[in-house]
């Protein structure tokens, strides 16, 4: 990086979290949108009425992420996954999710970056988002490791349905809730066991923090609502009459998220899980051999 584009990197950073600031504390002192009225009027989802659900077809471009997916299989963004703008992303994913401005941009414009791409002209495909260890890392509540499985779009089930069978919250209608310290446990024993089985595992602090940011997403975006979670991490689909559990005005901030993420993050003990991990390790990689080999880099 040339020390401009550094300086420009750098600025537009600190302006990012200005600006984020800034609507944390305008959601602090606003009211929230109604119940039934989160998705804004005029977009896709308004009403809880979604666009038709497709499952992906052959040739269609999909990823690692439950939540572009689904975006793609209603249309909010193409259905084959392909030529999609970072600009497109950022007012899709504000509209759909109602994270916020700052949150919106920031992470296209990381996922450009990431990419050797320009977020103001470029586009992409959902599947360039895994290049791994970029976006895309081991030890996914969802997903097989890259080693395991190469297609970082096939969704996982037996993960999932661990995942959601894990919750220990109740809602007032009696459905299960995920809660803060099931993310945290589910994500040591996945860590756990990831390292004992995968040969190539690696996870730095930086993708640490993403996969308890995803984690976060389903605790904020979702609230943690099992029934809802099934339909989008086993079906990638949004259910009927859902809209985002975020009802300020001005989205899921940065700074609000990075609470929950950090929580998530603090309460993750790999120990626990680390003896019964390397005990079944052997097994996993015997359930292995019939996969396909990893691809040399
Ligand atoms: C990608 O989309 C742009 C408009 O956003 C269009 O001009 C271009 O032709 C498309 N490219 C392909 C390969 O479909
Ligand atoms: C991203 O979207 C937000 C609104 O959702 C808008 O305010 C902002 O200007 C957009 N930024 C860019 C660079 O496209
Ligand atoms: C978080 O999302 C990325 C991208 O979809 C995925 O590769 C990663 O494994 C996820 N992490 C967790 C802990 O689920
Ligand atoms: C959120 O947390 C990450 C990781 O700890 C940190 O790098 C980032 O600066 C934090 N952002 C805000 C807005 O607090």
């Amino acid at each position: 990086m040339s020390p401009v584009s550094s300086i420009v990197k750098v600025s537009q950073d600190v302006a990012v979290l200005v600006w984020d600031v800034g609507l944390t504390l305008v959601n602090l002192v606003s009211p929230k949108r109604k119940v039934g009225k989160v998705t804004p009027a005029g977009h896709p989802g308004a009403d809880g009425k979604w666009p038709e659900f497709q499952p992906p077809k052959e040739g269609d471009s999909r990823c690692s992420c439950p939540a572009l997916n689904a975006m793609a299989n209603h249309g909010i963004l193409p259905r084959d996954g392909r030529n999609i703008s970072f600009k497109q992303l950022n007012h899709t994913i504000r509209a759909t999710y109602n994270f916020a401005p700052t949150f919106c941009f920031f992470v296209p414009n990381f996922a450009a970056n990431m990419l050797k791409k320009k977020y103001s002209k470029d586009t992409f495909d959902l599947a360039d988002l895994d290049l791994h260890n970029g976006i895309e890392h081991d030890a996914s509540l969802v997903r097989r490791d890259v080693y395991f499985e190469p297609n970082q779009a096939t969704i996982h089930v037996p993960y999932v349905e661990e995942l959601l069978a894990s919750a220990t919250g109740k809602d007032v209608d009696g459905n299960a809730l995920l809660t803060i310290p099931d993310l945290s446990k589910i994500s040591s024993k996945r860590r756990a066991e990831a390292r004992a089985e995968n040969p190539e595992f690696s996870l730095d602090k930086f993708h640490k923090v993403f996969g308890s940011s995803n984690s976060s997403t389903m605790l904020t975006i979702f609230g943690g609502r099992v029934p809802d979670l099934e339909t989008v991490l086993l079906e990638e689909r949004l259910p009927d009459g859902w809209e985002s559990r975020i009802r300020e005005p001005k989205g899921l901030t940065i700074l609000t998220f990075n609470k929950t993420v950090l929580k998530v993050e603090k309460g993750i003990d790999e120990s626990k899980f680390a003896v019964a991990a390397a005990a079944s390790a052997p097994e996993a990689a015997r359930s292995s051999v019939d996969k396909p080999a990893p691809v040399e880099a």
